[in-house]
Order: structure tokens, then C-alpha cells, then sequence
């Protein structure tokens, strides 16, 4: 006889294990299929993703300060040295003790855990394929989809494990590259360039766009550009990749400048970061009849994570939307709220995204290059941070607060940061939008000083009275 469950999820990342513990918490009765060898919760984000990548980011920027910017406070430090062993185990050790916290909360609100590759059956069971071969069918009333995604192939630059790499690989490189060479100019390859080159390897990326960073504020993806260049990332723009040519412990990337040249790239390694595809490899998809988009692979949803088979709903990585962990979690507790019979919702209108490189660039709502071709009349406000005590103080005086306010209703549509600690300072301006405010709310709040918020609070007073107080 199966084991009976009210819901089974397939997928222990940020959305399938906040599903599960929530789903637990309001009273049923689940169990969570994770097919990770070692047994460890927490997906890409926390194994392979945000966690290790924000540990190594933290520490690399550790050793630029004390290389580049403790002398300028008056802090004498001499033979600083980088022990890589030291920050490689210190970010494992990060990463696991946090997996194991997940499996802490799994015990405290009575999820079950089973381990191994869960396969969708018709009928809503679930077929669980241990290491060892060993086959367990559950039976669910629901079952979550929370498979999440994996490294994009370009078919001519085929991943090694080795020379030509994807993130997971590269957030382990012993020693430090010489020569690392980037493909993609996103997320992945600026966070983990600013790794490399911190810890000093020659960083060179390769983006097939115009600009870097598609996704953000053109202003802002052009100042980061500036910082960047200055803090030694050299960019190809433009520039499409033909393929790679491994000798020995050398790669050359092959490409084709914008005007047509042929030019090639020699390094040591080549991160490959041009973005990420729904993971379903073994899900069972098509013998459960479950609709998915067969050229992007993200399985088809409606509002409410239902998909096109009864009782199988899908969240996170594998569905629309920005592939974020935060977006996936906030699903997982939606989705496992309504099932329980409330009445929440996600609003996607009000996700932030952060760029953790230095300084730090974050985001929420429309850019205004979107709002421009929504045609939508807008008034902006902007504050650099040379104008704030704290940055002066900090010596970190580089970004600005860009705060975007619909010009008849002063309602705020989008908030843009670049600048020290601003995947903090944007918490502020996700609230203010979730609840719907407007720049003169955001401006009347008491902004502590001195604090980096005075910026955002600036920009608002500027996008909503025409000038700020302090510039
Ligand atoms: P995942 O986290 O991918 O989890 C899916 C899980 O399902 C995996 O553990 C997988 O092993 C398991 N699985 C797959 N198939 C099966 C199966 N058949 N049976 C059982 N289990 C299965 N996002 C941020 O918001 N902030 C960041 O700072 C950030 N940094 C990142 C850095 C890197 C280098 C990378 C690669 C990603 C980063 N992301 C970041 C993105 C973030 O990791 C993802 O958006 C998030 O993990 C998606 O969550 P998910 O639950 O949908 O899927
Ligand atoms: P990305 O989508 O952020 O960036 C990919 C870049 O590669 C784009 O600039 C794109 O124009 C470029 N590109 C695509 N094909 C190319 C080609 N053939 N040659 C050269 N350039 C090419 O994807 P990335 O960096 O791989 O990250 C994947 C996803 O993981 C992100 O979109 C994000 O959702 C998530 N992530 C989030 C992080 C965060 O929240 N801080 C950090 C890291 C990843």
C-alpha cells in the first residue's frame, strides 16, 4: 500500500521546501522529493546558487578592502595573502550548515523528506527512484512541481567540467584562474567575475548585446559598466561566440566582433553564463500530460500554479517569471495557502532583483526604458550618494538612488539603486510599492541619519516636490 500524502512536492529549492513547511504548518500531511546525491535540501540557491556565490562574494570583497581600502582609513595592515583553501571550506561550511537547517525545519513541522529522483505518475502518485535503485510510490491528493532549472548549453561551447564551465564549477576554482573568460555579461557573470577578478585573475566577458546587464535600468547598467572597467573587467561587447578550442590547460573562445572580425579570447578557464532553462529531465512530464512550452521548457500555469492536469500545480524556476529564489519562495507560501483554503497572492508587480557585485545594484518595478514604451508619463528622482554623510564616511561614494513616480498620481512605478548596501535600502521601496504609495510617501518617512537611506528618501523628495534638500 502507498504512503497516503495531501501533498507531494517534487523539488527541495526555495519554492518546493517553503511550500512543503508551510503546507505542514497549516495542518497537511506532506512529504518533499529531493534527488540531490548528498542528501541536501535547498536547491540550487542554497548548494550551488545565491549561497555560496554571496559567501564567496563577501569574502573576496574582504581581501580587496584590506588590499585596497583599509590603508585610505588609516589601517596599516601588511603581508595580506590570500588563503583560497580557507574561503572554499568556509563558504561549504555555510552552505551546509544551512541545508541542514532546512532538514531541522523538515523534522520541527513534520515534513516528510524522501530522497531520490521523484517521477510524476498518472493518477497524481509520485514514484521515488533512490541511489540505490529502490523504488517507493507515494500517493497525493496534490502534487507541487518545484523542479527548478540548470545551467543554459550553447551547442557549440559544450560544457567540460573543466576548461568550459557553468556557474557550479566555477564557484570552486583551485587555484585562482589566470585568465577566466565570461560568456554573458548577466547576473552570473558579473557576480562571479567580480569574484575572480577580486581575488585576482584577469577577468574578460563576452556579451552578444549592446550593453551589459539587459534586465536593468539602461542609466544604471551603463554606470556599472564605468565601475566595472575601472575595477579592472574588460568587456567585449557585442560580440557573438563561435565556439571554444581546448589545449592542455589553455582554452581559446572563438568569436565575431560587431563588425564582422574574427577575434578569440586565450585564458585558463571559460565560465559560460548566458542564463538558465526549467529543469523536468525525468519528471515524467509527457506521460502525465502535463502542458509545458517545449522551446523554453517552462511548464504552463494559471494564476493560481495550477497546470493543465488536476491537482498538479507547478512554482518557482519552472514557471513565467523572473528566475529568482525569492520569487519561488513567495510562491511556495501562496501556493500552499490557497491549498489550504486562504486567499493570498503574489505580486509580481513588486519583486525586487539584486546584483550583489560592489557596489551593490537593486532593483523593483518598471525601468524607465519600459515605462517609455508603455508610454506611461513618469517623473524621475535622482540622488547620488556623494551627497550623503554616510557614504562620505564610508569612503563608498560611488551610485545614485533613481526613483521613478507616475507624473499625474506621484504613485511609485520602479526604484533603481547602484550603490553601497542597496540590496538593503530596497526593502524600503518594496513596501512602499506593494502597498501602493507614492514618492511623497517614501519622502515624508523619517530617514534615520546618517544613513545610506537618506539617498532613497532624497530621490523620492525629488521625483515627487521637483528637488531634494541636500544637492
Ligand atoms: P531549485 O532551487 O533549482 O530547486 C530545485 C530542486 O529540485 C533541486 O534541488 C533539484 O535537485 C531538485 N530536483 C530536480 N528534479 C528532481 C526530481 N525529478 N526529483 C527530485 N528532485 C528534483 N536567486 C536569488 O534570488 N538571489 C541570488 O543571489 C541568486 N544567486 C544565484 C547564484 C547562482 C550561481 C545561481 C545559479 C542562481 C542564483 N539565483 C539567485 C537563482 C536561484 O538559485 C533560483 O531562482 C532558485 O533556486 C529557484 O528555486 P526553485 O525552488 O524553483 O528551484
Ligand atoms: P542572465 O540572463 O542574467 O544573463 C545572461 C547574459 O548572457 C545576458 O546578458 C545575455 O545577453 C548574454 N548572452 C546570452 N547568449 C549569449 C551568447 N551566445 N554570447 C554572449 N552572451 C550571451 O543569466 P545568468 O547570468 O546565466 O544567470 C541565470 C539566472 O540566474 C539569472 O537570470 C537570474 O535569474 C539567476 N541569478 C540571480 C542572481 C541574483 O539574484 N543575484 C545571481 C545569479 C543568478
Amino acid at each position: 500500500m502507498a504512503d497516503q500524502f495531501d501533498l507531494v512536492v517534487i523539488g527541495g529549492g526555495p519554492g518546493g521546501y517553503t511550500a512543503a513547511i508551510r503546507a505542514a504548518q497549516l495542518g497537511l500531511k506532506v512529504a518533499c522529493v529531493e534527488k540531490r546525491a548528498n542528501k541536501a535540501l535547498g536547491g540550487t540557491c542554497l548548494n550551488v546558487g545565491c549561497i555560496p556565490s554571496k559567501a564567496l562574494l563577501d569574502s573576496s570583497e574582504m581581501y580587496e578592502q584590506a588590499l585596497h581600502k583599509f590603508a585610505k582609513h588609516g589601517v596599516q595592515v601588511s603581508g595580506v595573502a590570500l588563503d583560497l583553501g580557507t574561503m572554499l571550506k568556509r563558504k561549504d561550511k555555510v552552505v551546509s550548515d544551512l541545508t541542514g537547517g532546512i532538514a531541522g525545519l523538515f523534522k520541527k513541522y513534520g515534513v516528510t523528506p524522501h530522497y531520490g529522483a521523484g517521477k510524476l505518475l498518472k493518477g497524481n502518485s509520485v514514484e521515488v527512484t533512490a541511489a540505490d535503485g529502490t523504488k517507493t510510490v507515494l500517493q497525493a491528493k496534490n502534487v507541487l512541481l518545484a523542479t527548478g532549472s540548470e545551467p543554459t548549453e550553447l551547442p557549440f561551447l559544450k560544457f567540460d567540467g573543466s576548461r568550459i564551465v557553468s556557474s557550479t564549477e566555477a564557484l570552486n576554482f583551485d587555484p585562482v584562474p589566470k585568465h577566466l573568460i565570461v560568456v554573458g555579461a548577466g547576473y552570473i557573470g558579473l557576480e562571479l567575475g567580480s569574484v575572480w577578478k577580486r581575488l585576482g585573475a584577469k577577468v574578460t566577458v563576452v556579451e552578444f548585446l549592446p550593453n551589459i546587464l539587459p534586465i536593468c535600468d539602461r542609466e544604471v547598467a551603463t554606470e556599472v559598466h564605468k565601475l566595472l572597467v575601472k575595477q579592472g573587467l574588460e568587456f567585449h561587447l557585442e560580440t557573438r561566440v563561435t565556439g571554444a578550442k581546448v589545449a592542455g590547460d589553455s582554452v581559446t573562445l572563438l568569436a565575431q566582433s560587431k563588425d564582422g572580425k574574427d577575434v578569440s579570447f586565450t585564458g585558463d578557464r571559460v565560465l559560460v553564463a548566458v542564463g538558465r532553462r526549467p529543469f523536468t529531465g525525468g519528471l515524467g512530464l509527457d506521460d502525465a500530460g502535463v502542458k509545458y512550452d517545449p522551446k523554453s521548457g517552462r511548464i504552463d500555469t494559471d494564476a493560481h500554479f495550477r497546470t493543465n492536469v488536476p491537482g498538479v500545480y507547478a512554482i518557482g524556476d519552472l514557471i513565467a517569471g523572473p528566475m529568482l529564489a525569492h520569487k519561488a519562495s513567495e510562491e511556495g507560501v501562496v501556493f500552499a495557502e490557497a491549498l489550504a483554503g486562504m486567499k493570498p497572492h503574489v505580486n509580481y508587480d513588486a519583486i525586487p532583483s539584486v546584483i550583489y557585485i560592489w557596489p551593490e545594484v537593486a532593483s523593483v518595478g518598471l525601468t524607465e526604458e519600459q515605462l517609455k514604451e508603455k508610454g506611461t508619463e513618469y517623473r524621475v528622482g535622482k540622488f547620488r550618494f556623494l551627497a550623503t554623510g554616510r557614504a562620505k564616511a564610508m569612503d563608498e561614494q560611488d551610485g545614485f538612488v533613481k526613483v521613478l513616480a507616475d507624473a499625474k498620481t506621484d504613485r511609485v512605478l520602479g526604484v533603481h539603486i547602484l550603490g553601497p548596501r542597496a540590496s538593503d535600502l530596497i526593502a524600503e521601496c518594496v513596501t512602499i510599492m506593494e502597498y501602493k504609495g507614492s514618492a511623497e510617501d517614501i519622502a515624508r518617512c523619517t530617514h534615520a541619519h546618517p544613513t545610506l537611506s537618506e539617498a532613497v528618501g532624497e530621490a523620492a523628495r525629488m521625483a515627487w516636490a521637483g528637488k531634494p534638500i541636500n544637492s
